[in-house]
């Protein structure tokens, strides 16, 4: 048991994956896992170990955001051993090229502050996914009919952004998409040498305001769940 998960030791897989919202680590669990039983419910923060295709597997909501993320991403690395987190999420569409419900698998993610910043002080780390992870990931996409973008994205610390002039910088360098845990999720794999991928459904576009209806997110979330096991276990 740590503060914040109460899972007895053993209870967590070496392969975690990481919604953010923890009614979706149910889900997740209730439909890919076999034998999945409830490891964690402490704050509500919900999470599963199971079996996929014969391999252990735990999904463990994060929570929302990259202070969140940080205190479970810590404690399942640090206490519970787990060595492959991989974020399923969704983030908002930035470039024309990226349409809703499209999957981005993302190679780097940008911030302006993670609760890493102060470590780091003035050094600008770059977060980038596991490469063998990315690569499995894109082969697993590959296979499906949907379209996938590969590339950088930015992990935002605030959702109501009030410096709309930071989305347009990173929009002008190219960065596909918006959301709020993989830099850090992907610096603390690097800091405790595991890996990490975060591949992401486009649930909103900030050019157009086209919002995915909440009755095609259980479908594009399921995909993400396959993408994230296939590339754990390739
Ligand atoms: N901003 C931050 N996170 C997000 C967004 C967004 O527009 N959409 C989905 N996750």
């Amino acid at each position: 048991m740590t503060i914040h998960i109460g899972a007895a030791p053993g209870d967590i897989a070496e392969t975690v994956l990481m919604p953010g919202d923890p009614y979706r680590a149910k889900w997740a669990a209730e439909t890919f896992l076999q034998d999945a039983r409830l490891v964690n419910e402490v704050r509500g923060m919900l999470g599963y170990t199971g079996t996929w295709n014969g391999h252990r597997v735990t999904m463990q909501g994060s929570g929302m955001g990259m202070p969140s993320l940080s205190i479970y991403a810590n404690e399942l690395i640090r206490d519970y051993g787990a060595k492959t987190l991989i974020r399923i999420g969704s983030c908002g569409g930035m470039q024309d090229k990226v349409k809703v419900r499209d999957v981005i698998l993302a190679m780097t993610a940008s911030t302006v502050n993670s609760p890493s910043s102060g470590f780091f002080r003035e050094l600008n780390f770059a977060p980038c996914a596991d490469w063998g992870l990315l690569q499995a990931a894109a082969q697993a996409a590959g296979k499906r009919d949907i379209a996938t973008h590969i590339g950088g994205i930015y992990s935002s610390d605030v959702f109501y952004d009030e410096r709309p002039d930071l989305n347009e910088q990173m929009v002008r360098h190219g960065i596909l998409g918006v959301e709020m845990e993989a830099a850090e999720l992907y610096t603390l794999a690097a800091r405790h040498g595991c890996r990490a991928l975060a591949v992401l459904t486009v649930s909103d576009h900030l050019g157009t305001g086209e919002a995915l209806p909440s009755d095609q997110r259980e479908r594009s979330f399921g995909d993400m769940v396959e993408i994230a096991l296939e590339a754990a276990f390739s």
